[in-house]
């Protein structure tokens, strides 16, 4: 059994982030989405992993390499354009032909893991293996009509959903996924869906085996939903001390503080993880904050937040619910006249008080 991790696709819903980034490289308590993929892959024994890359290909490549860092056999799949999951299918045709696979959206995050799903499908054998969450908005997502244990009907995100049940980014394929995603023809917005290509399935009387599970999952796609992930990774942090923490700061709850970071007369209430060589001076950090390594935090208080690597922060009272790209500034100045000064990327959200 082979894995088909999609790393390509746009992220226009986490710009301005994903203007410069791939959505699927975004940290979740300091580890990028996309690793809890892969590892999630290993986990279920399995080792030869196609990625499916886009326009943010170099940067995935500098970041997974080989794969050897998880035991993983990594070869990547150019997809020209974000044409739709059926057609990452099809772009990967020659690294999954003939073999059973793993699809798992990069972007997607299943707490525990997909090990007993993978054996599911194993001893099962059925054509596809869909994975369905109950969510209270359904209309987000691909939409699957269940009677009994059988699938009957998917849609991509209907206007009048006919069920709560979502279509979560980790399915199970047969070989048959190829004919079937060769069958259909683009959606109203322009995409091969997968869904259409499982319903192809459905409608020559394949097996298509429903799995509603019950843990923790999350499309990460939305700021809230980022922050919902983080919150989840955190709760299950390690309290950690590597770096340097002085005699006036004070620690509570679990906070992990990597190597080279350092605290000084701070007050640091976890879960919060502090990357390494990252400083934090006169400032509180709140629960649920995942600072990423060399960020200079200074002044200030922040809260339920991802502050990814290299970025500065001065005098912010307070910050909370805020995703900070890389190499980020963020100053408190005397200059005159007394003003707001920015400089934002296209897409920037500021919320000012
Ligand atoms: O997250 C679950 C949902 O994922 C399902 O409920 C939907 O049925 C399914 O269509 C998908 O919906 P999204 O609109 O959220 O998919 P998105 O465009 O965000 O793409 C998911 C991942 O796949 C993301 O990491 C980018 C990558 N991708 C996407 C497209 C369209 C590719 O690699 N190539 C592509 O052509």
């Amino acid at each position: 059994m082979k894995a088909l991790v999609l790393s390509g696709g746009a992220g226009t819903r986490l710009r301005p982030i994903t203007h410069t980034s791939a959505k699927q490289l975004v940290p979740i308590a300091n580890k990028p989405i996309l690793f809890y993929g892969l590892e999630s892959i290993r986990d279920a024994g399995i080792a030869d992993v196609g990625i499916i890359v886009g326009d943010t290909h170099a940067e995935i490549e500098a970041a997974v390499g080989n794969g050897e860092a998880w035991g993983l056999n990594v070869t990547y799949i150019r997809q020209d354009a974000p044409l739709g999951l059926a057609h990452a299918v099809l772009t990967a045709e020659e690294f999954v032909r003939g073999d059973d696979f793993v699809m798992y959206l990069g972007d997607n995050v299943i707490k525990g893991g997909i090990a007993g799903l993978v054996e599911e499908f194993r001893r099962e054998a059925p054509a596809a293996m869909i994975l369905l969450a109950r969510v209270p908005e359904p209309q987000r997502f691909g939409v699957a009509e269940l009677e009994g244990d059988r699938v009957v009907r998917l849609i991509e995100k209907p206007d009048v959903p006919p069920s709560d049940l979502a279509l979560v980014g980790v399915y199970m394929f047969g070989p048959s996924i190829l004919e079937a995603a060769k069958s259909i023809r683009p959606s109203a917005r322009g995409e091969l869906e997968i869904t259409d290509a499982i319903q192809a399935l459905i409608d020559a009387g394949e097996h298509v085996r429903p799995h509603i599970i019950d843990g923790w999952w999350k499309d990460t796609g939305r700021l809230e939903d980022l922050l919902e992930a983080n919150r989840i990774m955190l709760s299950d942090l390690v309290p950690h001390i590597e770096g340097s923490v002085d005699k006036t700061s004070e620690i509570a709850g679990a906070v992990e503080i990597c190597e080279g970071a350092e605290i000084v007369r701070s007050s640091i209430r976890g879960p919060v993880i502090i990357g390494a060589r990252t400083r934090v001076t006169d400032s509180f950090i709140g629960p649920y904050t995942a600072i990423s390594e060399e960020c200079t935090i200074e002044d200030s208080e922040i809260e339920h937040s991802v502050i990814w690597a290299g970025s500065t922060i001065v005098g912010m009272h307070r910050l909370e619910d805020s995703l900070i790209g890389r190499e980020v500034v963020v100053d408190r100045t005397e200059r005159k006249p007394k003003a707001y000064r920015m400089m934002l990327g296209d897409h920037s959200r500021v919320d000012v008080v």
